[in-house]
Order: C-alpha cells, then sequence, then structure tokens
C-alpha cells in the first residue's frame, strides 16, 4: 500500500491510496456530479476533479460533518462585557481523549478542551481578572498556555497537570487584543497538533464598534502520522461552512476574530472573494491593512472587519488552494437588510 499523502489525496488517479480514508471517495463523488453539472466546459475525463468538486462543494455537495448548529459555539463568543477593572472572569476547561470526526468517515484521536477541536472561545475585558479552572481527565499531562501578559508561574509551562490533576490559572488579563490559547507539554508540536488550543479574546476598554462577530480557527489534521497534515479546517471539520454558509448582512459592520494553530505547515492564510477587508494584527494597534487576503504564521492572529457591499454568496479559503481542497473552504451569505 502506497504511503497516504495529502498530495496523493487530491490525485483522482489514486482511489487505491485514497480508500483508507473514505473521504476521498465521497469527494471524488462530488467532482463527477460537478462535471456533469456544468456542461460545455470539455469533457470531464480530462479535468481535475479537484478543481470541479472545488465548484461543486456548497451546501449539500459539500463534504462536511453534522449539523446546521453544531459549531455555532466557536463561531460566536462571548458577548463583550464593559470594562469595569477586578471583574472576575471564570472559565473552566476539561483535558478529554476523543475521537472526533472530522470529515465524513475520518476520525481523528483528538486530544480536546472541553471536547472540541478547537477548544471554546476564551473572552475577558481588560483588566478583568481571568479564572480559569483547569482539569486534566486526558492520558497525557497537559497545560494551558495563554498568550498575554501575566506573571510566569501562570503561564502553563513550568507548572504541567498531569492526569487525574487539576490547577487554576487566575490573573488581569491583558492586553487588549486577539490571542490564543494553547497546551504547553512537550512534545509540544504533538500536543498542539492533536488538538488542544482555541481563540482568547481580550476586549479594549474602549469597547469596539457593535458588529456581527465570529470567530475563526485554522487548523489542520495529520490523520496518518507521517508529519504533514491531511486535512484543513476552520474550527474544526472540513468544509463546514461550504455546507453551511455564514448569513449575514449586507452592510453591516462583521468581525472577525481569525487565529492560525495549524502544526506542520509554515503559514496559513484567509482569502474573500468579492470584497475586502481591513486588518488588525493581533487585534491591537492603530495599523490597519485594507486587502482580501492575510497570513499568519502559527500563534499569529488578528482581527478582520468588512462590510459587504453586496448581497450574495462570497466564498473564503485559504490562498494555499492546496488547504482550500482538502477542507479549508466556507461561504458568507450575504443577505439584504
Ligand atoms: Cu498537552
Ligand atoms: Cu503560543
Amino acid at each position: 500500500m502506497p504511503k497516504l499523502t495529502r498530495r496523493r489525496l487530491l490525485c483522482a488517479t489514486a482511489p487505491l491510496a485514497a480508500a483508507p480514508l473514505g473521504v476521498t471517495l465521497a469527494f471524488g463523488r462530488e467532482a463527477e456530479a460537478a462535471g456533469h453539472d456544468h456542461a460545455g466546459h470539455g469533457g470531464t475525463a480530462t479535468r481535475s476533479t479537484a478543481a470541479a468538486g472545488h465548484a461543486a462543494m456548497i451546501g449539500d455537495g459539500a463534504p462536511a460533518v453534522g449539523g446546521p448548529n453544531d459549531l455555532d459555539a466557536l463561531l460566536h463568543p462571548p458577548p463583550a462585557l464593559p470594562h469595569r477593572p477586578g471583574r472576575v472572569r471564570e472559565y473552566t476547561l476539561v483535558a478529554r481523549d476523543e475521537e472526533l470526526e472530522i470529515a465524513p468517515g475520518v476520525f481523528f484521536p483528538a486530544w480536546t478542551y472541553n471536547g472540541t477541536v478547537p477548544g471554546p472561545v476564551i473572552r475577558a475585558t481588560e483588566d478583568d481578572v481571568l479564572r480559569v479552572r483547569f482539569a486534566n481527565a486526558g492520558a497525557h499531562p497537559h497545560t494551558i498556555h495563554f498568550h498575554g501578559i501575566h506573571p510566569t508561574n501562570m503561564d502553563g509551562v513550568f507548572e504541567i497537570v498531569g492526569p487525574g490533576e487539576d490547577f487554576t490559572y487566575e490573573f488581569p488579563a491583558r492586553p487588549a487584543g486577539f490571542h490564543v490559547y494553547h497546551c504547553h507539554s512537550t512534545p509540544l508540536k504533538k500536543h498542539i497538533h492533536k488538538g488542544l488550543y482555541g481563540a482568547f479574546i481580550i476586549d479594549p476598554k474602549v469597547p469596539r464598534a457593535p458588529a456581527r462577530e465570529l470567530v475563526m480557527v485554522m487548523n489542520g489534521y495529520d490523520t496518518d502520522g507521517d508529519g504533514e497534515n491531511n486535512f484543513y479546517t476552520v474550527n474544526g471539520r472540513t468544509f463546514y461552512y461550504a455546507r453551511y454558509p455564514i448569513r449575514v448582512r449586507r452592510g453591516e459592520l462583521v468581525r472577525v476574530y481569525l487565529a492560525n494553530l495549524t502544526e506542520f505547515d509554515l503559514i496559513n492564510s484567509f482569502h474573500l472573494h468579492a470584497d475586502f477587508f481591513r486588518y488588525q494584527p493581533t487585534g491591537t494597534g492603530e495599523h490597519w491593512e485594507y486587502t482580501d487576503t492575510v497570513m499568519q504564521c502559527q500563534g499569529q492572529r488578528g482581527v478582520l472587519e468588512v462590510r459587504f457591499a453586496h448581497a450574495g454568496t462570497f466564498m473564503f479559503h485559504a490562498h494555499q488552494s492546496e488547504f482550500t481542497e482538502l477542507g479549508w473552504m466556507g461561504y458568507f451569505q450575504v443577505e439584504e437588510p
């Protein structure tokens, strides 16, 4: 059996190699359907099935797992609260080993915070006291390392939490911005790649303008243990937002908290079709870039803001097209106000 590489997954002529995962066959079927749907492009036999499948991946045609509201808790952050220094914001995170279906028929033996990859969105306002109770119900030692400013004994590096143990992190939330958290046990690349990471919003004293707020954590999964990712997603499942497009309204302010926790690949990226957004790296400072594409290395994150000029269906995806075709693609469904 030839080694199953991600490039082989994309190759229409490698059904044998694709078979162990099952999913590629499903992608292939979508691709065939696309070939029939779009007459006039020439013979389907000579076309790239991956490219044809890409065009067909919307609604029920998208190979995504689950129901329409499954990822709501990861997409929609908790509401921002007004600045009130000293208020305590409490969260409980439990590390659990969970087998997650990340694409149809593809199960990933994940290490999770609270049963999902990524873990829950943690949100505080600057100068809140953040108190995170962490219990390790998994089989390996873990921690939570928060990005931000805090004492080093709250940094999730030196206090390793063994299976069955717990630890409470407590520190004032700062600086304002958009951050991430993740396990910092060694080997680090394994603990991150297995799924122990999430989004961490610290709202500024002067609140951001009201907006429809969304969180997107970009990641990858190495399903065959060769140190290369076989699938890419936002918020944990391949093509989920292609199957269930994110509904927004034309003209309203849409704010996306975008972070990259992809292991193994040097960068990931976000590209929006048919409109431009402004982008604030790390959610800090005065500098906003006006663009339709941003890239992030692992741990980088930023805040995107867009008001769609038109109604309709707007694709977004990694601008590494390989990642796109392995699951990192979705749509905004922009409706008239
Ligand atoms: Cu860990
Ligand atoms: Cu980090």
